[in-house]
């Protein structure tokens, strides 16, 4: 059966968009008439859920400082016939995210929340610096508090809606040399849960999804700075940390997100979801 015919059987009612071929079949897991913040979705994992979500129905909402990263995706979106808006922000400032949500608020409601822009930090406790602390903090915990403070209040008056973070493996196992990402990551699942903890009863749900290595542009600008000249080597040699063999796939990070943004997950909150190749439990 082709992509198209595909669209039309599986999808009788919902918006179709060709970004749904036979490449990225549509699934059951429709996000129709709904619309999608992804923070950090001009690159990586958080493009691949823009992309997913776009795909399976989503009208969505780029918040990334690579304004013309954020762009491309956008025209990506609607070259394929889905719908999409970026809207340049550096998650870490309050006040930047407060006035692109009223922006966004202003052009209709928000239903999904992913916070997924982050960046990374090689380094043990002593040679964290006090600005790489922050730089880390910054981003990865004051970005993620200030979208979900922002947004929060916006679902409650919607009568619900759902929050997916993306947090790591780093947030609950030992990872060397990653003190400050670490900590920025366990602080993502705690939050994780106090969120989902306190907005039970407005029908928020709140999930986290904890990635091991995906090749994404995060790995391997980590592998050009810190590892310059050997990157194919380290490449092969982090693929093979992970039990599969391999790394991920950004797309496979999309699916899952995919599904816990879907109202068939409707029973799921409070969750952390390892997507590891069998990191946590087969090494
Ligand atoms: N790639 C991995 O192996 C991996 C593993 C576990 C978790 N993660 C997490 O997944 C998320 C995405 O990672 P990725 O690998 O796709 O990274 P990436 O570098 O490919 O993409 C990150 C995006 O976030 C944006 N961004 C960075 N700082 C920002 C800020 N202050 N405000 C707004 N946007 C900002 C960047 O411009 C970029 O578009 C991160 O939170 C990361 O910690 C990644």
């Amino acid at each position: 059966m082709s992509g198209v015919l595909q669209c039309i059987f599986q999808i009788p009612s919902g918006k179709s968009c060709a970004l749904a071929n036979d490449k990225h079949p549509p699934s059951n897991f429709r996000l129709d008439g709904k619309t999608a913040v992804v923070t950090g979705g001009g690159s990586g994992i958080g493009r691949a859920i823009a992309l997913k979500f776009a795909a399976n129905g989503a009208t969505i909402c780029i918040l990334d400082t690579n304004k013309e990263d954020g762009a491309k995706v956008r025209e990506e979106i609607a070259q394929a016939g889905g719908e999409a808006s970026v809207h340049p922000c550096n998650v870490s400032s309050q006040a930047d995210v407060k006035s692109k949500f009223e922006e966004i608020f202003r052009q209709g409601r928000v239903d999904i929340l992913v916070n997924n822009a982050g960046v990374s930090h090689i380094g043990t406790v002593e040679s964290t610096t006090e600005a790489d602390f922050d730089r880390i903090f910054r981003v990865n915990v004051k970005g993620f508090y200030n979208c979900l403070q922002a947004c929060v209040p916006h679902m409650k008056e919607l009568g619900g809606g759902v929050i997916l973070n993306m947090a790591s493996i780093a947030g609950t196992s030992g990872i060397a040399d990653r003190f400050a990402y670490s900590m920025s990551k366990g602080a993502a699942i705690a939050m994780t849960y106090s969120v989902a903890k306190d907005y039970l009863a407005h029908k928020i749900r709140c999930n986290c999804i904890s990635p091991a290595r995906v090749h994404t542009p995060f790995v391997d600008g980590f592998l050009k700075k810190n590892y310059a000249g050997r990157e194919k080597e380290m490449f092969n040699r982090l693929s093979q940390t992970q039990p599969i063999g391999r790394m991920g796939e950004p797309d496979e990070v999309a699916s899952l997100a995919l599904f816990l943004c879907s109202d068939e997950a409707s029973f799921i909150t409070g969750v952390d979801y390892p997507l590891d190749g069998g990191f946590c439990n087969l090494r």
